[in-house]
């Protein structure tokens, strides 16, 4: 029998990942400092998926800037102070043999919201309770969140800049890759839409004019970090007539590869509050495969929960590396069950030495 595909390793750039199962980047919501810095819970949640056997963990969205950020208790590598709590959580995964990376995002229209956690409210966080004035493309409102202020041209710059020095703090705590969240509705997303971006300078109208943010901040990040390895991840569709389409994003993904990306990770929606998304199992699946057409390697992720399901992504040639979100949150375990259900040659490597006698298969 072939080796499975989704247990080989996947070079990224110049860095090996152990694996094509990889953790798609998700908010925990646990900063209840309001500082950015990671916590005790985010080196045990981190911790455990990678020595669950992940191949990539891709730490949740985290903030270039405090006013980028979802929620008051998200993640932030805006200040210095943050990096040594980022340095710990990369040495704990490094230990596990796991590649970790952090995702970059500024939350644009949809920062200072309420935290999506148990018993909290949602929508905009009121100044007096600690939220805080949003930006975004246009004064456009998401759904009925509150109306951002519409950059200036002239702040641009800054927000490029912020994302690069994020970039540099990501990699002074030794992460190995980044990642640009140009998806689900938050800044950069908001600027590929025409729903969200109604501007008529340089970065609005064609879709040159609405991907130019997008690319000034790969190609900011690339030029600082030649050997970085940069994923974006991008809404391939918001699945609406007149939105950002699969079409244009193909177009945008040919260009992110000429500016330095090394692969699109694409997820979909999110920038329209009542968009017609045919959620299912796996059902971005055929973005990916559309965009695998282009010259970067594309990931897929949604809905794929069992282990041949995965592999068949990968062995069909849709999708270079698979990202699972909520079922590792249930078992971040769930690559080393995969691993044996697909009888990988690395099942038994990926078993932590303490836990050797009782991992799949075992006699005792
Ligand atoms: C709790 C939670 C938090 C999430 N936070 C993020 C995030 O920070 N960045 C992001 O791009 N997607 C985020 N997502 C979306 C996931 O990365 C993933 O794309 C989505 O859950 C679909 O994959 P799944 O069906 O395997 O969960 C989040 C999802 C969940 C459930």
């Amino acid at each position: 029998m072939a080796d499975p595909q989704l247990f080989l390793p996947f070079r990224l750039r110049d860095l090996e990942v152990r694996n094509r199962l990889w953790v798609s980047p998700m908010c925990q919501y646990s900063v209840s400092a309001g500082d950015g810095v990671p916590t005790d819970w985010h080196l045990l949640h981190y911790g455990a998926l990678a020595r669950g056997g992940a191949g990539l963990v891709m730490m949740e969205a985290t903030a270039v800037r405090a006013e980028g950020r979802i929620s008051p208790r998200d993640l932030g590598l805006w200040d210095d102070a943050q990096i040594p709590a980022f340095a710990r959580i990369a040495e704990l995964a490094h230990a596990h043999g796991a590649r970790i990376g952090v995702q970059l995002g500024h939350a644009g229209r949809k920062a200072s919201t309420h935290p999506w956690l148990p018993g909290a409210p949602s929508g905009t966080v009121a100044a007096a309770e600690g939220g805080w004035p949003t930006v975004g493309a246009s004064a456009v409102a998401f759904g009925e969140l509150a109306t951002p202020r519409a950059l200036e041209a002239a702040e641009l710059p800054g927000i490029v800049a912020a994302f690069v020095a994020a970039a540099g703090r990501a990699v002074r705590a030794g992460l190995d890759v980044v990642e640009v969240h140009a998806a689900h509705g938050y800044l950069l997303h908001s600027f590929l839409s025409p729903f969200s971006n109604r501007r008529t300078d340089d970065f609005g109208g064609e879709l040159a004019g609405r991907a130019r943010l997008l690319r000034e901040v790969v190609r900011g990040i690339r030029g600082a970090h030649p050997e970085l390895p940069i994923v974006v991840r991008v809404s391939a569709t918001e699945w609406t007539a007149g939105g950002f389409s699969l079409e244009e994003c193909a177009e945008l993904a040919a260009w992110l590869a000429d500016d330095g990306a090394d692969l699109i990770d694409a997820s979909s929606g999110a920038n329209l509050p009542h968009a017609p998304i045919p959620v299912g199992p796996a059902y971005q699946v055929p973005l990916a495969a559309e965009l695998r057409r282009g010259p970067l390697p594309v990931g897929t992720v949604g809905m794929i929960t069992a282990a041949a399901q995965a592999e068949s992504i990968l062995a069909t040639g849709q999708a270079d590396v698979v990202s699972v979100g909520r079922p590792l949150l249930a078992d971040p375990q769930l690559p080393l069950r995969w691993a044996h259900e697909l009888r990988a040659p690395s099942a038994a490597e990926l078993v932590p030495g303490p836990y050797h006698r009782a991992r799949f298969g075992a006699a005792g």
